[in-house]
């Protein structure tokens, strides 16, 4: 790849849907399958190329995220950068602290409880290739009023409405997103939605008004992991996957 790409992971919030499983530790250190959650989302970033990755963390046992990841060896890597959001100001917020780490470049973010079945790397590719603006990754699913939700006219990307009562189609805007340095002066001019937070959709929203957007519809599964369905899902999907992999390959 010419181009480069940094990685950001977002892992910061209190992960209050999953209460009280989340009342002593952090959500992205809970176990899915066989690894902690965390290291999904790192591997995804990895397995498409991209080394140089920040954590932004929070809330409850953010010290922890060293002790477990320590400088990314288990991924191949040579060190990981980390910071710390404090509280829970949204998902915006939290990647408004990666603005030092991004140093004026490209960026691929994944929200920590984000987890795939396969690689992005064509997305990656497409992006750089694209060089400037932002791309999102949408994936049809079953229950779309529980995420952000396209508004698609024409095969034009028209807005993105956040957990819609009545969703306007059935793709969810998954927690995978491409940003060029333009992102951070439109997160400092974002307001507090409903829910108290600068709002990851209304960062979209932006460069969709500002005809800089583009999507891709993901291929294989997607799941979150952030309420008690989710969660077991992604538990579930995960250990197919293995047995999967296992019998592909007479293990
Ligand atoms: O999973 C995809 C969905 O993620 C999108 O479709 C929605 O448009 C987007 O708003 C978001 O929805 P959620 O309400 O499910 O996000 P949640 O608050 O569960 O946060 C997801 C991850 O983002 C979380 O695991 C860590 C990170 N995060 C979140 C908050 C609120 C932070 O790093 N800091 C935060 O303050």
């Amino acid at each position: 790849m010419a181009k480069h790409i940094k990685g950001v992971v977002l892992a910061g919030g209190l992960g209050t849907r999953l209460y009280p499983l989340t009342k002593v530790t952090n959500k992205h250190l809970l176990p899915v399958y066989n690894k902690p959650m965390i290291y999904y989302p790192i591997q995804t970033l990895v397995e498409a190329g991209i080394r140089d990755i920040l954590i932004v963390t929070g809330g409850n046992n953010a010290g922890d995220f060293l002790r477990l990841l320590g400088n990314g060896k288990e991924f191949g890597l040579h060190h990981v950068h980390y910071t710390y959001q404090e509280g829970e100001g949204g998902i915006a917020e939290a990647l408004g602290l990666a603005e030092h780490f991004a140093d004026g470049g490209l960026l691929c973010v994944i929200l920590g409880d984000n987890i795939i079945e396969k690689s992005i790397t064509r997305y990656v590719e497409n992006f750089l290739e694209q060089g400037s603006g932002a791309k999102i990754l949408l994936k049809e699913v079953p229950d779309p009023q529980r995420f952000g939700v396209p508004v698609i006219e024409n095969g034009r990307l028209v807005r993105i409405e956040e957990k819609p009562a009545t969703p306007a189609s059935p793709y969810a805007v998954t927690g995978i997103y491409f940003y060029d340095a333009q992102v951070f002066d439109i997160i400092r001019g974002l307001t507090p939605s409903q829910r108290g937070e600068l709002e990851i959709t209304d960062v979209n929203n932006t460069y969709i008004e500002r005809g800089q957007m583009t999507y891709d519809i993901l291929d294989g599964w997607w799941t979150d992991a952030g309420t008690f369905e989710s969660l077991l899902l992604a538990n579930n999907l995960v250990a197919r996957l293995h047995q999967e992999r296992r019998a592909g390959t007479g293990h």
